[in-house]
């Protein structure tokens, strides 16, 4: 076991380190800007079999990879006009679009053995910063134990995966707080395997097409999104309209009520980003308070809204021994 994870600022001298440390094949907390992720490179089995084991996730359980640009990632899948419209439009950013493998230098533990391969170019600064002094993609999940809650600060990570990992790249609060949209473009049905920031609206109006009906919600073809996940120690009670006793009080909107119990609101002016933003920050304070539930309060179904509650969903699911 590792003795002390350190939280480093993104200065240009410690992100060149940490492109030094992952070339050694080491494992790190690394910024994004949807959540933090455990990153390592993606063409070493041994870096890759090490991630899996510091999250305690089953080898079933696919990976994304992170890259430096646009032609770099499709490089390694096979694509069409779809893939080429959508990394236009959306890359850098909070997409990440699976297809049939090409490349021959990553890992088979990544895709889990499947024939796809899920990629994606992120936004977040330090870490394109960080990818550009690397010559492989960097393998990363969200940095959170498995089936927890995803972290979107270097403290989470720290919370996390203490003493498991040397260090963790800190860039700040993630911006969007909620993990990529996952796009399956393998065969000639389009559909979505995870909501989040960009929309199945925004993606059917760059492509002028229609998703596949399968998509709505349903994640069949991504492996391990259909147990349980985000999860906080209490349970979690969706779409309340009410607090019970002892329970903390997520609401979406305004605060009226006083209780002994915290209470937060994930964004009191209903807006959408802020309340992707808050939302796994306050799940985990809430978490930490002496609490016998999380009670959230329902929050419209639409746009950005389908992501979070499909978040909330899960995190609410009854826990599998
Ligand atoms: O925003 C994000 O996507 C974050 C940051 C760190 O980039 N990453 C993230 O990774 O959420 P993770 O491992 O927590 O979730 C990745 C999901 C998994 O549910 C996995 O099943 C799916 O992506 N996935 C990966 N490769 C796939 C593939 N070839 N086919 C279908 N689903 C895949
Ligand atoms: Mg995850």
């Amino acid at each position: 076991m590792l003795l002390g994870t350190k939280i480093i600022k993104n200065s240009k001298i410690n992100i060149k380190f940490a492109a030094e440390i992952l070339k050694k094949n080491n494992v790190i907390g690394i910024p994004t800007e949807t959540v933090y992720g455990l990153g390592g490179r993606a063409d070493k089995d041994e870096v890759v079999k090490r991630i899996f084991k510091i999250k305690d996730r089953p080898l079933l359980n696919p990976l994304i990879l992170h890259y430096k640009n646009s032609s770099c990632a499709l490089n390694d899948i096979f694509i069409d006009e779809r893939a080429e419209e959508l990394s236009k439009n959306f890359w850098p950013g909070p997409l990440t679009i699976v297809s049939r493998i090409k490349s021959k230098s990553i890992s088979n533990l990544v895709t889990a053995n499947l024939n796809t391969l899920a990629v994606r170019v992120p936004g977040n600064k330090t870490i394109r910063d960080l990818l550009q002094y690397l010559e492989f993609p960097i393998a990363a999940p969200s940095a959170n134990r498995f089936g927890k809650i995803s972290p979107t600060s270097a403290k989470d990570v720290l919370e996390e995966l203490k003493n498991k990992i040397p260090f963790i790249l800190d860039g700040g609060q993630s911006y969007l707080g909620i993990e990529s949209t996952i796009i399956d473009l393998s065969t000639k049905k389009t559909s979505i395997l995870r909501h989040g920031y960009i929309t199945s609206h925004a993606i059917e109006k760059v492509l002028n097409l229609k998703l596949h009906a399968s998509s709505g919600g349903k994640i069949i073809k991504a492996p391990g999104q259909n147990i349980n996940h985000y999860q906080p120690d209490v349970p979690v009670r969706i779409n309340a309209k009410s607090k019970r006793r002892n329970e903390a009080w997520l609401a979406f909107g305004e605060i009226q009520k006083k209780s002994k119990e915290p209470i937060l609101s994930l964004s009191k002016k209903k807006c959408f980003i802020e309340a992707s933003q808050n939302l796994y920050k306050m799940l985990r304070k809430l978490n930490k308070k002496n609490v016998t539930g999380i009670a959230v309060q329902k929050i419209p179904n639409i746009g950005l809204g389908i992501a979070i509650n499909d978040r909330l969903l899960k995190a609410s699911k009854k826990k599998k021994i």
